[in-house]
């Protein structure tokens, strides 16, 4: 195994320069652990197409109550995360203490959103239901036609892509080594992982390795068959709107809803623009962008509001949401030593990056798995498989 600058194999090697990644890289350094992150594009993944809502509370799902512990724990750290962040990048993350409005256009919607605030209540969750009339007089640009709907004061927003541009500023500053290629191969030396092999043919060897590869986290060659569960890519479609200064406020909060059973959300940013997600389609690493899903978003987003058609439209993306077997995250330690994972996060990669970089740091530096840490152990899907 060669360099980890001086020559010497790095403490950690983070596979993958997402905001996970880079996260869990920022942290792990300020322990005092020499950290390398290898990825082509740092700062570039699935974020640079995320919305970037902080919604634990109105994107909960029943069953998923461990997931709702981890997302709380995450959101109540993201203010102080955010501005250690942006103390010590010098940058802003966008980060927006604005909650969240779930509405309701038709009947079933209405029920939908009822069940779900039902579920809130017997959780003790802090969500106020409202009628048509007190959501407009939050929101004055919802459609006549909304129903109802759901107040959530602690479900906020950041910018995912300041969010990772200040990430790779406060990694650099950090001494973290951000090397650009591709990983081709991980290296497994007596039955632990030892370092990657990169594009450029140069090997690089650490003493844990952690792979941070989204939805290809699976697909890395050498990973030992078995250790990870596939790792499926979930394709999501968003538009970019821009809010002219005259146009201002046009949403104050995050406004999401239900319409003819869709989920759709509209993020609006203190800097003018105006997120609107997002389409979920199970169609393999394909990222086109679609006239069928641009429609879809655009007629819901008009039901929604009708205002927005007179919004300039700036951009139109798509991205890989990494999907796990049971939705929930991959954090830890897995059955190949020296193999850490910080994958598999679905719908709530930019919700969890900080406490994923918390959890992950503190297992790193002291090889003890925190109790938070524990409902998502990577070994949930391969223990059966290797023994
Ligand atoms: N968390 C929003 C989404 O995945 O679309």
């Amino acid at each position: 195994m060669t360099r980890f600058e001086s020559g010497t194999p790095a403490d950690v090697l983070v596979i993958g320069g997402g905001v996970i990644g880079l996260a869990v890289a920022w942290r792990t350094a300020q322990r005092g652990l020499r950290v390398v992150v290898v990825d082509p594009a740092h700062g570039g993944g699935a974020v640079q197409v995320a919305a970037g809502m902080l919604a634990p509370v109105t994107e909960l799902q029943y069953g998923e109550e461990a997931l709702l512990r981890l997302g709380m724990a995450s959101n109540e750290r993201y203010a102080a995360f955010a501005a250690e962040l942006e103390e010590a990048s010098g940058l802003s993350t966008g980060y927006r203490a604005c909650g969240t409005l779930a509405v309701a256009l038709d009947a079933d919607d209405r029920e939908e959103l009822r069940e779900l605030h039902a579920f809130h209540r017997r959780l003790g969750l802090d969500s106020h239901w409202l009628t048509g009339r007190e959501c407009r007089r939050l929101e004055p640009m919802l459609a006549p036609g909304v129903r109802g709907g759901l107040h959530v004061t602690d479900d906020h927003q950041v910018d995912g892509r300041r969010l990772a541009r200040a990430l790779v500023v406060a990694c650099e500053r950090a001494g973290v080594v951000l090397e650009r290629a591709e990983v081709t191969e991980l290296v497994v030396a007596d039955g632990r992982a030892a370092g990657v092999r990169l594009s450029t043919g140069e090997a690089l060897g650490a003493d844990r390795v952690v792979l941070a590869a989204g939805s290809r986290s699976h697909l890395l060659p050498g990973l030992p068959e078995g250790v990870l569960p596939a790792i499926r890519p979930v394709k999501g479609q968003i538009l970019r709107l821009r809010v002219p200064e005259a146009y201002r406020p046009f949403l104050s909060r995050n406004v999401r809803a239900v319409v003819r059973g869709q989920h759709l959300y509209l993020v609006p940013r203190e800097d003018g623009e105006l997120v609107i997600g997002a389409t979920s389609e199970e169609q393999g690493y394909d990222t086109t962008v679609t006239a069928g899903g641009v429609y879809e978003l655009l007629r819901d987003a008009h039901d929604l509001v009708p205002g927005i058609t007179e919004l300039p439209l700036v951009e139109t993306s798509a991205g890989l949401r990494p999907g796990s077997p049971d939705n929930a995250p991959l954090l830890g330690p897995t059955a190949l030593p020296g193999l850490v994972a910080a994958t598999g996060h679905y719908r709530n990669g930019v919700l969890l990056t900080p406490v994923t970089a918390d959890l992950l740091a503190e297992y790193l530096a002291t090889g003890a798995t925190p109790e938070l840490a524990t409902d998502f152990s990577p070994t949930r899907f391969t223990a059966k498989a290797l023994v």
